[in-house]
């Protein structure tokens, strides 16, 4: 197994190019099975869990072609069709499935398109318990028979998805997707309440618009989708993403140095942005980005800080968040409301002797003078970047073990990271 080793203590100056984002790309790629045609998504970051929806889609019967040319002419992010002409086998199987949640959004699309599907639980995530009723309950209400079978979630719709009214009684990025997907297709009109607002559902929706679907709302809690018999192939360029660029302004907020995050938009992670502002950072939006920087000598002000869906402190940057928080001059405070288990780095950010003690959904986070270097385990995705922020700041070497979960989120982090000064490698294991 791979793992990283960093040499702490270089400050970060240079550019980093911002890659698109994965969780605008996973439901991207899943609305090709609403049409025949072919869909070509722009700015497709390079990662394991891209990787894995790839092979789902192939089992599901969608071609899918890299395109190298393209790709090749392209600033960055890869260029790939993908065409959904036959989809032969409406299996999603558990072994592929389980590698990533987002799967389960193959199941809104071809309920929609083919009247049937039949997709395994994701089953248990390290974060929490992370349930799949809301998307159940909203295609159920836009008249999908569904039950339970064997692990696997089976749904018909013989006579196609009808419009609903459809209130989201806790706010979902996953069952808002699914269910905008869906309703494309479904017969009239479906409006939906409490949704997500997130930045990859308003790329989602214009996606789906450019492939002719009928929807209003976007970027709000409400949405309206006026269902169509037939979608059509289109080219969409992928968002890019604000969780991998909210991450680097924050390694560079404890670094200290300069940085332009190319491609940024400091718009999309507003919340964190003005942390980092209170926490003494300076971020600049650029035409090609977003410049951040800080002085060194100057100690880091703590904060308090709670999750919240978008447009509040997403809980994607939570645990950088709380990285940040152990070498600033004080205390603060995080609380954790989205995912009731997401404090898994806590531990191991205590072997690098941070300061942290948990009371419920919340970490009290007293900084410290002085992180140090030790081998420390990777437990999630986010959780696993957070790490790798504290090595670039211990003092001495920090490796950073079981970094798969890493590779499921960041596109050569140890490139984009070494580039800017990080004295950080892979070791291939
Ligand atoms: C997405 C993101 C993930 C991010 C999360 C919250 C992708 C691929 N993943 O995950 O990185 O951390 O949003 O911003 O985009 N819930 C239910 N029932 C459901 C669905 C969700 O109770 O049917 C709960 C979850 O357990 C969680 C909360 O709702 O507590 C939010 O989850 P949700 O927004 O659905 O997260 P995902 O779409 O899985």
């Amino acid at each position: 197994m791979d793992k990283i080793r960093i040499i702490g203590g270089n400050m970060l100056n240079g550019t980093i190019p911002v890659s698109g984002a994965k969780n605008a790309t996973l439901p991207l790629m899943c609305a090709t099975l609403l049409t025949e045609e072919t869909l070509t998504l722009e700015n497709v970051p390079d990662l394991a869990d891209i990787k894995t929806l790839i092979r789902l889609l192939g089992s599901l019967g969608t071609h899918v072609e890299i395109d190298g040319d393209a790709t090749a002419k392209a600033d960055i992010g890869r260029v790939i069709h993908f065409t959904s002409a036959d989809i032969n086998n409406p299996i999603a199987h558990y072994d592929l499935v389980k590698q990533m949640r987002a799967s389960v959004l193959v199941l809104g699309p071809m309920l929609a398109r083919l009247g049937h599907a039949k997709v395994s639980l994701p089953g248990g995530c390290a974060i929490g318990a992370r349930p799949v009723d809301l998307h159940i309950d909203g295609l159920t209400a836009m008249g999908a028979n569904i039950t339970i079978e064997d692990g696997y979630i089976v749904a018909s719709a013989p006579e196609g998805l009808k419009g609903c009214k459809f209130h989201f009684p806790k706010v979902s990025v996953g069952a808002t997707e699914n269910l905008m997907m869906a309703a494309s297709l479904a017969k009239g009109e479906t409006v939906l309440t409490n949704v997500a607002r997130e930045p990859e559902i308003v790329d989602l929706g214009q996606c789906l618009m450019a492939m002719g679907a009928k929807i209003e709302g976007l970027g709000t809690d409400k949405l309206t989708i006026q269902g169509v018999e037939k979608l059509h192939g289109a080219h969409h360029r992928v968002v890019c993403d604000r969780i991998e660029a909210g991450t680097y302004a924050i390694a560079v907020a404890m670094t200290g140095g300069e940085v332009l995050l190319k491609g940024a938009n400091m718009c999309l992670f507003k919340a964190t942005a003005e942390k980092l502002k209170e926490a003494g950072v300076t971020l600049k939006q650029e035409e090609n980005g977003l410049r951040v920087s800080r002085d060194p000598k100057v100690p880091l002000k703590p904060f308090d800080a709670m999750t919240e869906p978008f447009p509040g402190f997403a809980t994607d940057l939570q645990a950088q968040m709380m990285t940040l928080l152990c070498i600033a001059e004080g205390a603060g405070m995080i609380t954790e409301t989205i995912f009731e288990n997401r404090f898994m780095h806590v531990p191991e950010l205590m072997r690098l002797g941070a300061n942290i003690t948990i009371h419920n959904s919340s970490a009290l986070v007293r900084g410290v003078k002085q992180l140090k270097g030790a081998p420390v385990m990777a437990t999630d995705l986010r959780a696993s970047v957070s790490l790798v922020l504290a090595g670039l700041v211990a003092n001495g070497e920090t490796t950073v073990d079981r970094i798969y979960h890493l590779d499921r989120g960041y596109e050569r982090i140890e490139e984009k990271l070494r580039a800017c000064g990080a004295n950080i490698e892979r070791i291939h294991g």
